[in-house]
């Protein structure tokens, strides 16, 4: 049997029953379930405000476009980021008029404190910090330099979902985080995410531009008791942005044993560093113990991955990368260079399989195959 990296797990039956209750009631978009999950995320995380979003990618768009009105940024205006992400973490910033200028990583595979600290000019207006694979890093020095020099700060938070810095969910000392319910996700729903401000000046906005800038939503206008219910005013020129019924019943039954789930993620881990802990070859992604992390992903370092990949891939295990530095992408290229750490990681990253179908053998073959071809 192949071992992937990543098989996500659906509680069929309980996904069906949930989505039948909307199709049943004939109500599969905005409102309705939407409003559910909302609620209990916020519950599962103890964070404020959450809307529902058809995806992370456009929450981060959001959070931008949402901070550079209010704060009243200028075009150009700069903004800190790592360029070891998927590339909607940068995409974002552009999207939003912004530019991306790129910091470097620390061995958590996170932005580095004292990288940014070099960064910051007069017009850097914002950091995005992205949780890898669900751990913290240095995030905390980063909320303190962004305290200390009035930057906003912006989570990606896309692998973060039920991870805990010193027993509390991340999310709620940033300006705005966002989560990813994407498909292989620690929460998989098929696309969808979470935006999240800890003030509902914040949360009140998203859900306006997240419906093309329209001031009531239509679940709440159907249930409303009003003789006005068509009558809304369109406040922004705002975008199709929002969560649907169908992707929320879906979460609301992963949400249960997103818990379950991560626990699992991380007794894998355990399993792989205890196999590979004595490997010369093989280098671990550190691990912090005052945080819970999602365990979305577990990353070695080996310096021969392309070569270990294919060998890997001859006894039907097929690992991942997460990421290519993404100032070797033709977009990003004129920032080629500035980051050597990442670029450095960028050659020497590889994700070990990791989801709830792979048991300890799957881990004990896996871990033996790395030790036998890391060079
Ligand atoms: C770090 C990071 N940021 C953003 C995203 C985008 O998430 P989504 O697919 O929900 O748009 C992903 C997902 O692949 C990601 O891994």
């Amino acid at each position: 049997m192949p071992i992937q990296l990543f098989v996500p797990s659906f509680r069929v039956d309980e996904c069906l029953a949930e989505i039948r209750i909307c199709l049943e009631k004939g109500w599969t978009g905005l409102g309705y379930k939407t409003v559910e999950f909302e609620s209990a995320w916020k519950q599962y995380t103890g964070l404020p405000h959450a809307h529902f979003l058809s995806s992370n990618t456009v929450g981060l768009h959001l959070a931008l476009e949402i901070l550079k009105q209010r704060d009243g940024w200028e075009s150009g205006d700069e903004v800190i980021t790592t360029p070891l992400t998927f590339v909607s973490t940068n995409h974002a910033i552009l999207h939003a008029g912004l530019t991306p200028v790129f910091s470097d990583v620390d061995e958590y595979l996170c932005l580095d404190p004292a990288s940014v600290l070099r960064r910051i000019t007069p017009r850097t207006r914002a950091v995005i910090f992205v949780g890898m694979g669900g751990n913290v890093g240095r995030y905390p020095e980063i909320v303190r330099i962004c305290r200390d020099k009035g930057l906003k700060l912006v989570l990606d938070a896309a692998h973060m979902a039920g991870t805990r810095h010193q027993g509390v969910h991340v999310g709620g000392d940033a300006d705005v985080a966002v989560f990813s319910f994407q498909a292989v996700k620690n929460l998989p729903t098929a696309d969808s995410g979470m935006i999240c401000f800890p003030d509902a000046a914040g949360d009140a906005i998203a859900r306006k531009l997240s419906w093309l800038g329209i001031n009531k939503d239509t679940y709440a206008r159907t249930i409303s008791q009003e003789a006005y219910k068509w009558m809304y005013d369109v406040e922004y020129v705002g975008y199709k942005y929002h969560g649907n019924s169908i992707m929320a019943a879906i979460g609301l039954v992963q949400l249960r044993y997103l818990e379950q789930d991560n626990n699992y993620r991380r007794q894998i881990a355990e399993w792989y560093r205890a196999a590979l802990a004595n490997s010369a070859r093989i280098r671990l992604v550190p691990k912090h113990d005052d945080c819970q992390s999602s365990t979305h992903l577990f990353q070695i370092r080996v310096a021969n991955r392309d070569q270990l990949i294919l060998a890997l891939n001859r006894h039907e295990v097929y690992p991942g990368v997460h990421y290519r530095d993404n100032t070797e992408y033709r977009m990003y290229a004129s920032a080629h260079g500035s980051c050597p750490n990442a670029h450095a990681a960028s050659a020497e990253i590889l994700s070990l399989p990791l989801h709830m179908r792979l048991t300890r053998q799957d881990v004990k073959a896996v871990s033996e195959l790395l030790i036998r071809y890391a060079e």
